[in-house]
This record gives C-alpha cells, sequence and structure tokens, in this order.
C-alpha cells in the first residue's frame, strides 16, 4: 500500500569544515512506507537524519515536511510538522521519569489535556508500566531504548526516523520491536538507520544503501544485499555469508 509523499528531499549536503558528510542527497519517503539506510561507519546517515528532523542545518538543498518547506527549521518547529526521531546517542531528560520525558515530548505538539493522553496510551502501547515512575537516569539499557523510541512517538509523528534502534538489545527485543515497527507503519512512514543486516532483512520493504556521503543503491531488501559493489563496500567482512546468492541485475545505481 503506498501513500502520499510526506517527505522530499532536495539535493541537501551538509557540511562540517572539510567533510562532506551528506552529499547532494535526492530522497522521497511515502507514508505507509518503511525504509532502511544502510552503509559503514561515517557514511553520513546520522546526518542525514539530524538534518531532516533539524537538529543540523544543512548547507545546501530543500526539505518539505508533508508539503511544507522546512529546510531551516528549528527542531521543535520539524516537530510541529509531524517528524519524530530516535537518535544514536541518548536525547532524554535524565533527572526526569519516564512519563515526565513523554509528556515533555508531547507537549511540543499537542495541549496539555492531549499530552496526558498520549503519554498513558504510549505507556501501555510500548509496555514501560512497570517503570512509568523511575528516573532515566536509573534505567536499562533495554528500558532506555524502549523510553527513547515512546519519546519519539509522543509527538504523533507522520514521520519517524530511527537511527540504529536495535543497537544493543537482545534477540527477544529485537523481534519485539520488528513487529511494532510493521504496526507502526500501518500509520506513518519510517526510515531507520540500521547495522544489524538480519533485522533490515526482518523489518524493510526498500532499503538505500548510503557511501561517503552519497547514495550507492537503493531497491529491495535482496535487490540490495545481493549487489556485488554493496557487498563489497558495506558487507566486506559477511561477504562470504552471501556467497550463495544469485547474481544481481535489479539494483538501481545513482549517480
Ligand atoms: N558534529 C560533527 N562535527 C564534525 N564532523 C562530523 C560531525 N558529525 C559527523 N561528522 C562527520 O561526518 C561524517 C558522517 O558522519 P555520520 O553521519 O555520523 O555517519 P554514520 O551515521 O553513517 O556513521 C563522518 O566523517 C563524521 O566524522
Ligand atoms: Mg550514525
Amino acid at each position: 500500500m503506498s501513500g502520499e509523499t510526506v517527505l522530499s528531499v532536495e539535493g541537501l549536503s551538509v557540511r562540517f569544515g572539510g567533510v562532506l558528510a551528506v552529499d547532494g542527497i535526492n530522497f522521497t519517503l511515502r507514508r505507509h512506507d518503511l525504509h532502511c539506510l544502510i552503509g559503514p561507519n561515517g557514511a553520513g546517515k546520522s546526518t542525514f537524519l539530524k538534518a531532516i528532523s533539524g537538529v543540523l542545518r544543512p548547507s545546501s538543498g530543500r526539505i518539505w515536511i508533508n508539503s511544507q518547506e522546512s529546510t531551516r527549521l528549528p527542531t521543535h518547529r520539524v516537530a510541529r510538522l509531524g517528524v519524530g526521531i530516535k537518535m544514536q546517542v541518548p536525547n532524554l531528560l535524565e533527572q526526569l521519569s519516564v512519563e515526565e520525558n513523554l509528556w515533555v515530548a508531547a507537549r511540543c505538539r499537542h495541549s496539555a489535556f492531549k499530552a496526558d493522553q498520549i503519554v498513558e496510551s504510549l505507556i501501555d502501547r510500548i509496555g514501560i508500566s512497570k517503570i512509568r515512575s523511575s528516573r532515566v537516569m536509573d534505567l536499562a539499557h533495554g528500558h532506555r531504548q524502549h523510553v527513547e523510541f515512546a519519546s519519539a512517538l509522543a509527538i504523533e509523528p507522520s514521520i519517524l526516523l530511527l537511527d540504529e534502534p536495535a543497537a544493543g538489545l537482545s534477540e527477544t527485543e529485537v523481534n519485539e520491536l520488528s513487529m511494532l515497527l510493521r504496526q507502526l507503519k500501518k500509520e506513518m512512514a519510517l526510515l531507520v538507520v540500521e547495522h544489524n543486516t538480519r533485522f533490515v532483512r526482518m523489518i524493510a520493504e526498500s532499503v538505500t544503501v548510503f557511501h561517503k556521503g552519497r547514495i550507492l543503491a537503493t531497491g529491495s531488501p535482496d535487490q540490495v544485499f545481493q549487489d556485488e559493489i554493496v557487498r563489497n563496500v558495506y558487507l566486506g567482512r559477511d561477504a562470504a555469508a552471501w556467497h550463495s546468492a544469485p547474481p544481481v541485475t535489479f539494483c538501481q545505481f545513482k549517480t
């Protein structure tokens, strides 16, 4: 099922001094997409998500969220347009409780009354009622990941950006997360940066490979993971595992 375009990125670049971390990316995401972004360390994946969410200002290019231009808007304004982000590094208010963190996040876009309702519904949906009153600083890694995730959902996004959500999770937790993402896809568009290829294969309908700030390839998981150039660039150390794969014919390379 393919929905309307919720995210358009045109010629997006982000430069850090001499490093062009994101280099002229064109990208589109539609409602109900569950799209994974993969690529080696330093490829520019996190920078790309941060630029979309307003955490980083692009050096050039343009971004539209739900048909409204968001290119130079600060994070809270981008959030109000419907973008939720779970970043790679922790981004919670350590001294506050779990429910206070969720409330603050929800309040960014909604009234106090609606924020109360969202907090209750998220605590139930993510299954974190036992830790709702715990301070974030006291949480174990798995619980913290749940709260980070719930916090990104608290604005009720139409676009959810997740940077390595499966990092450090057990196999059971990864399975639960993949089920949750498939449910969320019914309501929104998801763009997920992930290293765990098993997880990518479990969830993704389409995959884009970043390399040196550019799009190296995009296609279905099978097309992308079977592609020899992608395997050389990204899966070098795992290449043996893919030797039995048939030759690639479909991957679309972007110049
Ligand atoms: N805040 C920053 N200041 C300077 N350089 C940065 C910053 N963030 C990222 N970079 C550089 O930008 C490039 C892309 O980084 P990043 O987006 O984190 O890659 P990925 O998430 O794909 O591992 C790397 O060369 C990294 O060192
Ligand atoms: Mg990263």
